[in-house]
């Protein structure tokens, strides 16, 4: 058994969590770079936390800017075990409405313009991500969200975007009537992708903010309407957080779906001799 410790990657209007014994803010250094902002440290409930603003303090970083690589680094470099990444997302399905969360377990990366991974030239790795999200840590996340009586739905393809610009009416059907996403958003990826690479367990809660641009009664994407479902849902997800260290408590098991030892047949190239 090892000890836990939570990472939480906080997104649109969740820009630190409440309730932490012993909070500190402390900057970790990483050799990829600047992270978003400083580490919120503490305990709740006995359990180790770690909370990062993906868009720093006063949102400053977009979904292009953020150096995910240095983020998913600092937060391993800290001894985070499991992240859980809350990000603000639109729908394409009429039965995941504004104000509902939907977690996660698959993407479609239509990103472009981001670093997506910590291996490369001399260091050549593949790991799988078949499955990018970590069922155990879903599992909890999913638990917490019930038990703070939010209207949660198990399971949903994210499609991430580069952004900033929201999708043309084309684009949105397009994900949603051929691809069958159920989410869109703008920051799950590379995130999943360099966790598993990072060896970290990876669950996504996606809170639902609109119905992008498919909907006939909701025309297009209004940043004003996004920001009034987002203070709501950053409250539910406060609740939802308070609730995860009784769920996952301070002892943790190895991932039995082997999240935690994702490079154990991924290296490529040969050890120096
Ligand atoms: N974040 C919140 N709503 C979104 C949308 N409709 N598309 C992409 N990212 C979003």
């Amino acid at each position: 058994m090892g000890e836990t410790m939570i990472g939480i990657i906080g997104g649109s209007g969740v820009y630190d969590i409440d309730g932490l014994e012993g909070a500190e803010w402390r900057r970790v250094e990483s050799p990829w770079g600047e992270a978003s902002d400083e580490i919120l440290f503490g305990t709740l409930g006995g359990v180790k936390m770690a909370f990062l603003p993906r868009h720093g303090r006063g949102h400053v970083q977009s979904p292009s800017s953020i150096n995910y690589r240095a983020n998913i680094d600092a937060l391993k470099r800290a001894g985070v075990t499991d992240v859980i990444s809350v990000s603000a997302c639109g729908s394409f399905r009429e039965e995941m409405a504004p104000g509902d969360f939907v977690v996660v377990d698959q993407f479609i990366d239509r990103t472009f313009a981001r670093e997506k991974s910590f291996f490369g030239p001399g260091c050549v790795a593949h790991v799988s991500v078949a499955h990018p999200t970590c069922p155990r840590l879903g599992a909890a996340v999913t638990e917490a969200a019930k038990a703070e009586g939010i209207r949660v739905h198990r399971g949903g393809t994210y499609l991430c975007m580069e952004g900033p610009q929201f999708s043309s009416q084309a684009e949105s059907l397009l994900y949603r009537e051929v691809w069958k996403c159920d989410v869109v958003g703008m920051t799950n990826m590379p995130e999943a992708k360099l966790a598993r690479e990072a060896e970290l367990c990876y669950a996504s809660v996606a809170m639902i903010t609109d119905y992008d641009s498919w909907h006939p009664g909701h025309d297009a994407v209004d940043v004003a309407a996004v920001v009034a479902v987002l203070s709501g849902n950053a409250e539910k997800a406060r609740g939802l957080v308070r609730r995860l260290p009784g769920l996952l408590g301070p002892e943790r098991a190895p991932c039995p779906h082997g999240c935690d030892r994702a490079l154990e047949h991924a290296l490529i190239t040969a050890p120096a001799q």
